[in-house]
This record gives C-alpha cells, sequence and structure tokens, in this order.
C-alpha cells in the first residue's frame, strides 16, 4: 500500500506520523519504504545526519534528469528503505510544474520502482503545502493519513484539506481513502477532548480511534535518529504507533489499492 502523509498545517507531526507508522509496519515484518517529499528533508536527516550533499542522491533527480527512483533508493536499517528529499526539491514547482503530467511522475517512478523491489508498505512524507510535490503523492498515493495536531488551528486545517480533497476528486478520478490521526493528545486538557469531538461530528468514521499522545519519547527520538519504538519501546508513544498500524490494517484501510494505473 501508498501511504501519503499530509496536512496543508506545519507541525502536527507528518514526519513523525511518516517514521513512527513506517516503523511499526517493518515490525510487522512488513517491507517498507519511506519517501520524503519535503525540500525540508526532516525525515532524511533523521535517517542521516549528514546526507552527501547531492541532489543527484536524492528524489529530486527523479524530477531533474528522470532518474530512476531504484537508484535513489538507500537502505535504512531496521525499517527497510529510503528515498531522501534535498532542499532543491524547493524548485520543483517553479521549474517543472507546468502540464498534466508532471502529478503523475512520483506514481510512475513507483511503477516502475515496484517492477524490481517489493514494498508492501509505501509512506510518503509530504511538505506543509499544497503544490506539485504534495499533489505527486496524492496522486501516486493509495490512501491518505492526515494528521491533525489536537489544537484549534488544526481542526481547521483538517477542514480544509477535506475541502480541498472534494475539489481534487474529479482529477484523481476517485476518492482518495483516508483517515485523520489525532496527534499531540494531552490527556489532561479539555481541549483535546473537544478537537476529538468535533472532528468525529466533521468525518464520522475516517477519524481513527487511536490518538497519538504528547509523548516525551516520541519527541526524543529523531535527536537520536532513531524511530519511536527502536528509542524507547515500552513508551506510550511506541504503544500509541503501534495501536495505529493496527486500527489501520485491521480495517482493512492498508489493504486498499484503488489507484489504477
Ligand atoms: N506525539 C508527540 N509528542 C511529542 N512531540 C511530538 C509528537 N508528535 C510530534 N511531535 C513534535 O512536534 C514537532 C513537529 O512534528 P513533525 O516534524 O512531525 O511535524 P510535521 O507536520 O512533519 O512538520 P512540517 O509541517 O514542518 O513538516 C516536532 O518537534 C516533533 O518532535
Ligand atoms: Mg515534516
Amino acid at each position: 500500500m501508498r501511504l501519503a502523509v499530509f496536512n496543508q498545517k506545519g507541525g502536527v507531526g507528518k514526519t513523525t506520523t511518516t517514521i513512527n507508522i513506517g516503523a511499526a509496519a517493518a515490525r510487522q515484518a512488513q517491507s517498507v519504504l519511506m519517501i520524503d517529499l519535503d525540500p525540508q528533508a526532516h525525515l532524511s536527516s533523521i535517517h542521516r545526519e549528514e546526507s552527501s550533499g547531492e541532489s543527484r542522491d536524492s528524489i529530486f533527480s527523479h524530477y531533474r534528469d528522470n532518474r530512476p527512483l531504484s537508484e535513489i533508493v538507500s537502505e535504512w536499517p531496521g525499517i527497510g528503505n529510503i528515498i531522501a528529499a534535498h532542499a532543491e526539491l524547493i524548485k520543483v514547482d517553479s521549474l517543472y510544474g507546468k502540464g498534466p503530467a508532471i502529478l503523475n511522475k512520483l506514481n510512475l517512478g513507483l511503477h516502475a520502482l515496484e517492477l524490481t523491489h517489493v514494498h508492501q508498505m509505501t509512506v510518503i512524507d509530504c511538505c506543509p503545502f499544497l503544490g506539485v510535490l504534495s499533489l505527486n503523492a496524492l496522486f501516486a498515493a493509495d490512501g491518505l493519513l492526515v494528521p491533525v495536531a489536537s489544537d484549534f488551528l488544526s481542526l481547521r486545517g483538517a477542514q480544509q484539506i477535506d475541502k480541498t480533497l472534494t475539489a481534487l476528486e474529479p482529477v484523481l478520478k476517485h476518492r482518495l481513502a483516508r483517515r485523520y490521526v489525532l496527534t499531540r493528545f494531552d490527556r489532561r486538557r479539555k481541549m483535546s477532548f473537544e478537537i476529538q469531538a468535533r472532528m468525529v461530528d466533521a468525518f464520522g468514521e475516517d477519524v481513527c480511534n487511536t490518538v497519538i499522545s504528547e509523548n516525551v519519547a516520541v519527541a526524543e527520538a529523531p535527536s537520536h535518529h532513531r524511530d519511536v519504538f527502536s528509542y524507547a519501546e515500552s513508551s506510550r508513544g511506541a504503544q500509541d504507533y503501534a495501536a495505529l498500524f493496527d486500527e489501520l490494517s485491521g480495517s482493512g484501510f492498508c489493504d486498499k489499492a484503488v489507484h489504477p494505473d
């Protein structure tokens, strides 16, 4: 399954969710590919503090030079594979953003990669704005996971995303299966439960029952270049992400492969 992790709002836990849902899948013996599609390259810097510095070794060269993804993919010990980002990705919109073909570029690249590499779970970490890169993720994805931090502005962000997806449906030619997951959930705050209730009102069964708690191990793991399971296996954060993966796969969401060829 190809899962895009997207929310136009920044800092809601997209990168955190990408690495930890990827790690949760790997713990269930799934072969995992993570794609960093954000010019900020946060996921890539968790993978490796010092990248080669070469945009040639990143997904940017798939856009600039048509480089096959199979030549860019690298190992992430304990999880599987990663395709790294580069700051130059910021140029994709202005340099290559014209014409409909660009929107399908990641999708076609993944089709080619899948001929030689088997990944049961591909997780795509998106940037916090809707441009060519995020549209590429939505066009390539079988499903969308929208992290929503448990605060008022994130709720507004989720409503905005729903409108965006509705507007995109005629172009995508199908309704993209989606789940919303509340992140940074603080059980001591009434507001967390209020946001949860309003999310369920607005999006019903598309809201995951599992919430991701505000958790220190989740916040600390990236600075050790780790996912939360390898950093603090018994932490609340590890339990939450394991439960989220179980919920998504148990509900059949991860088995959906609705993407047209
Ligand atoms: N459950 C959590 N508990 C504690 N801290 C968290 C949790 N989830 C995310 N964070 C922290 O919140 C910050 C933002 O998270 P993250 O980078 O994953 O968001 P993002 O949506 O990817 O941001 P951006 O839009 O900039 O790409 C990070 O410092 C991260 O460590
Ligand atoms: Mg991020």
